[in-house]
Parts: structure tokens; sequence; C-alpha cells
């Protein structure tokens, strides 16, 4: 077609990508829980957003469902890492219930806040997006004080009090631009808004942001390994063709992958969201080399350490059983 060489085919892979420390500690949960107590383990909601990951734990004995009516009385209940509102709590023990409690405790620490701020009679407006079962839980915990505020267009439908004391709080894995966008939005209504104490949006979803912002510009094409309803994998896709990728897609397999995507380029990003096991990254590099595209580079913008200790409840029981 007129090319004398083809230029080299290659891959940028994203680091940091994948599981963060509250889907790692969600995920062994359930592990130990079937270990500890035996099948079935029931587990009130996707305890993380990833297709792969529910089907591996159903295959060892997980049962998942959507509500605490659905799990016979006196069973064990694990509580997904997204977090839940205070009632579900108290339905687990009207039934009585074992919950074991694999919210995130970067999730808890925006319950703490949402607390505390209800407490002094703020309003607070949660920025996220309806319906998402982190947004519900938060909200759960002070339906009263909450507003939802999903994205800078929904700003002129809030009612506030009190304009000098009003705070904003959010979703753990939002858009890092488009929460800034949100708020400076929401400023202009409420000069007085306050922030939040620390950083809602995690880590974990801003560090994933951010590489993929910085390798973006150099993709013909962005693969972004992930499931549709985890919100932080969706808005892996956003960012990168928000900075620059010619176009994006987002893939639970390897085996998703269309060959159409791939023509005419040269350079495919690669990453994945906080609730993805890496093996599922390692079959789409080994897809993209058998189309050529075998030379990967990993670029990386941030070292992760953190890991979280698995829920208290949990670890007595595997204490006593020691
Ligand atoms: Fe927690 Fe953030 Fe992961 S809130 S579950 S560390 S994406």
């Amino acid at each position: 077609h007129g090319r004398v060489t083809e230029a080299r085919k290659r891959v940028l892979l994203a680091k940091p990508r994948g599981y963060c420390a509250g889907v790692d500690r969600a995920v062994q949960t359930v592990e130990e829980a079937l270990k500890l107590y035996g099948a079935p383990v029931y587990v009130r909601k996707q305890i993380v957003h990833n297709k792969h990951v529910v089907n591996t734990l159903e295959a060892s004995g997980a049962i998942f469902v959507e509500e605490n009516y659905e799990v016979p009385e006196g069973s064990t209940v694990v509580f997904s890492a997204h977090g839940v509102a205070p009632e579900v709590h108290e339905q687990a023990r009207e039934r009585n219930l074992k919950a074991i409690d694999a919210t995130c405790p970067l999730v808890t620490k925006v319950h703490h806040e949402a607390k505390r701020f209800a407490a002094e009679d703020y309003d607070i407006l949660l920025i996220g997006h309806e319906g998402h079962e982190e947004v519900v839980g938060t909200a759960g915990e002070a339906p009263r004080h909450i507003q939802l505020v999903d994205g800078p267009d929904s700003v002129d439908n809030i009612v506030i009090r009190d304009p000098s004391k009003v705070v904003w709080l959010s979703q753990t894995t939002l858009s890092v631009d488009e929460t800034m966008e949100t708020v400076a939005r929401l400023k202009t209504r409420l000069p007085l808004l306050q922030s939040p104490p620390s950083d809602d949006i995690c880590y974990a979803t801003s560090n994933r942001q951010h590489v993929i912002k910085e390798i973006a510009p150099e993709c013909d094409v962005v693969i972004v390994v992930g499931s549709t309803n985890s919100s932080n994998s969706v808005r892996l896709v956003e960012v990168a063709l928000g900075a620059g990728a010619r176009a994006g897609h987002l893939v639970d397999y390897a085996s998703e992958i269309q060959d159409e995507w791939l023509e005419g380029a040269t350079t495919v990003g690669v990453s994945s969201g906080a609730s993805v096991p890496d093996e599922l990254v390692m079959e789409v590099l080994g897809h993209l080399a058998t189309r050529g595209f075998g030379e990967v580079t990993e670029f990386t913008t941030a070292e992760e350490r953190l890991t979280f200790s698995l829920p208290q409840e949990l670890r007595r029981d595997m204490k006593k059983a020691a």
C-alpha cells in the first residue's frame, strides 16, 4: 500500500494496573471463608465487579445473591468491597446471619466522613454514579443529609439549606478530572463549599488513570481489561480517549479483541481495572503477540505497596481454627 517498511508494532503496558489492595482483600476474604467454613458461602452482590472473578469463586462454592433475604437463616454472608448501608447489617442480624464485611477500608473511610458531617448537620453532596452499589451504601449512612451529584450537569438540581455548611464527598472510583470539573461547578454556586478531609477518589483509581493518560497520546488503540459494570475500568477507557488515544475498548477476555481494532495500528496500549486479575492481562498480551504485537514495554508511573489485613471477624475465626 505504498508503505515501504512497516512501522514496528508494539504494546505499551500500563503500570499500575489491575488489582488494588481492596479488591485483593475482598477476593481473599471469600477464598478464606470457603476454606474455613466450607461451601457454600453466600456473597451479597458481586464481591468485586469482575465477571471472571465472580465465575471463578462461584465454581469453588460461593453463591452470589442480591439481598440478604435470599441467604438461608444462620448462614455466612460476605458483603462486597463496595460497602453497604447500615440497614444491610441490621437485616443480617435479624436473619441471624454471620456477616463478614469485605468493604474496602477506603470506602469505609468515606462512610465515616459521611456520618461525621451528618452528625454536624451539614448538607453533604455525594459525587457519584446513580445506582452504583458504593453510592447506595454511602448514602445509606445519612440519607437525610446526602444528595447525589451525578456529574457536572446535575449541579443545578441540588437544594442547600445553609450555604456555609456544605461539604462534598465522592465515590472512590470516579474520573479524577471530571470530578474536579463537578467540584468547580459546585463552587461557583456554593463558594463556601468544603472539601473532604482527604481524597475520596482512591489511590488505585487515580494511579491507573494517571498512567493511562501518559501513554494514551502514543496509542492508536487502548485495550482495557475489565467488566462493563466496573466503574473504574469504564473510566479508564474514557480517560484514555480524552487523553488522545485514537480508539479504546473494554474487554473481559482476550477472545473479545477484534482484528479490525488492530488494523493499521502500530502502538497498542494495555491496562486493566482494579478488579481484574493479571492473568487476564497476560492472556491479552499473548493474543496481541499472535497478531504481531509481541514487543511489550511496561510504562510505570508509580509503585503500589499498600495491603489491607482481612476482615477482623474472619481473622478471629481463622485464629480459632488454627
Ligand atoms: Fe478500595 Fe479503591 Fe480498590 S476504594 S476496592 S482500593 S478501587
